[in-house]
């Protein structure tokens, strides 16, 4: 009997660390491996868009939650996927990032309980607590900022999953730091990474920038969509003004989250930003055009939390519009730097003006992660 595992995929930078994952178990005689979307994110350019660029099949079960408040949505995949827990039994339940479906689907997954009988049925692997191995992929980020609704998602996940697999030496630290114990930790290094190599030789052939008019070198990058940012006007009235600013010297291409777009709609802000000639503004961008924009660009702006991670490994310089974040090793390593509204303009400045920055990739962000991964569920469930 094979090992059944579920790999849940929910929001936008879940795909690209589940992708690499799903097409390294496939090839395993002994896993049985099905994707679980909770339909978190479900307009075409937030998901289809990620499934088709990166390989990935029309996932096996689809929850279809949509939107809601923290609560309704978190609510509505438990209650969804506790049903699916019944019915499929998985061995193993994978969840990735910090998304509010992944603490759902992992409390939903820490409560189950499975008849004893199936569990005695020959071939099956152990499952000691009657219930299926939970496996946090990305685990030990925090940001010490628990306003930041990702980091109670964080807190809570690492505390109640079985196989904590990390993707820097920080992670550990915190995890141990918070009690962890020291056989659940496996840093196998970072997925996002596996991604884009996986994709690099498609991403390097697209010449999507050239296609928006914009030159190798010359424009900047930004993504925005973190609540701090963008859900308050006021703050948001700042950052474009801070837009605009900076396009009177460089060009600017915004590929625009729906969470953004709706506040700029309702602030009165996106007409002059799209009237700005200097300010490329797009709807979501899927994968391989993003990373396009990204691998020839003079510096990227943002609060995204997987742009930080590529911006380092690929040594483009990233101005973070955050007062923390849960990847310290972009910074200390890396090319991140967080900013404010009041020096990051004169920090892109800078940088525009310097040739090449000192950075180092950190280990184990070196494309391998999931092949890592999958000796570390082997172990688990075939020992
Ligand atoms: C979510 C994650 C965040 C992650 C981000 C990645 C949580 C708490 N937040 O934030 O950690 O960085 O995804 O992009 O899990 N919407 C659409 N279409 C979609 C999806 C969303 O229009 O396909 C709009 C809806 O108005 C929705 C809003 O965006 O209410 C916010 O979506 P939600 O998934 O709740 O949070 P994100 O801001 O996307
Ligand atoms: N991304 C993309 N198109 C876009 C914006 C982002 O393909 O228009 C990719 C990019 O690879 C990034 C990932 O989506 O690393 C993560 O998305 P997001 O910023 O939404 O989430 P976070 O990492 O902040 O949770």
């Amino acid at each position: 009997m094979k090992a059944k595992i579920h790999l849940i995929a929910a929001a936008r930078p879940n795909f690209m660390k589940i992708a690499p994952l799903y097409h390294a178990l496939v090839g395993e005689s002994w896993a049985q491996t099905e994707l679980v979307h909770t339909g978190q994110h479900y307009d075409a350019n937030m998901s289809d868009a990620f499934f088709q660029d990166l390989g990935l099949p029309t996932p096996h079960i689809h929850l279809g939650v949509g939107s809601g408040s923290h609560a309704e949505q978190t609510a509505a995949v438990m209650v969804a996927y506790e049903k699916v827990l019944r019915e499929s039994q998985p061995d193993m339940v994978v969840v990735v990032g910090d998304v509010n479906s992944t603490i759902a689907c992992t409390l939903a997954a820490a409560k189950i309980t499975y008849d004893p009988k199936r569990l005695a049925e020959p071939g099956r692997p152990r499952l000691p607590m009657n219930r299926p191995i939970i496996a946090h992929l990305e685990a030990g980020l925090r940001s010490f900022d628990r306003t930041m609704p990702e980091e109670v998602n964080r807190l809570a996940t690492d505390v109640l999953a079985d196989l904590l697999w990390t993707p820097s030496p920080d992670a550990d630290e915190n995890l141990r730091r918070e009690g962890a114990a020291e056989d659940k930790i496996v840093r196998v290094g970072n997925i996002m990474i596996d991604s884009l190599e996986m994709m690099r030789a498609q991403i390097e052939a697209e010449a999507y920038f050239a296609e928006l008019g914009l030159s190798k070198g010359g424009y900047g990058v930004v993504t925005l969509h973190r609540p701090s940012n963008v859900d308050q006007p006021d703050n948001l009235r700042a950052l474009c003004a801070l837009l605009h600013d900076i396009a009177r010297k460089t060009a600017i291409v915004f590929p625009v989250h729906p969470r953004t777009r709706k506040n700029l709609e309702q602030a009165g802000l996106l007409s002059e930003l799209r009237a700005n000639s200097a300010i490329c503004l797009l709807e979501p961008v899927n994968y391989v055009r993003f990373m396009n924009l990204v691998f020839n660009c003079s510096f990227v702006l943002t609060d995204s939390g997987g742009v930080q991670e590529e911006t380092t490994y690929l040594g483009v310089p990233c101005f973070t519009m955050r007062a923390n974040t849960e990847r310290p090793i972009t910074v200390s390593q890396g090319t991140n730097q967080l900013c404010t509204l009041q020096n990051v303009k004169s920090r892109i400045d800078a940088a525009l003006d310097i040739d090449g920055l000192k950075a180092r990739v950190p280990d184990l962000w070196d494309g391998k992660t999931a092949g890592r991964v999958v000796a570390s569920i082997k172990k688990y469930l075939c020992a």
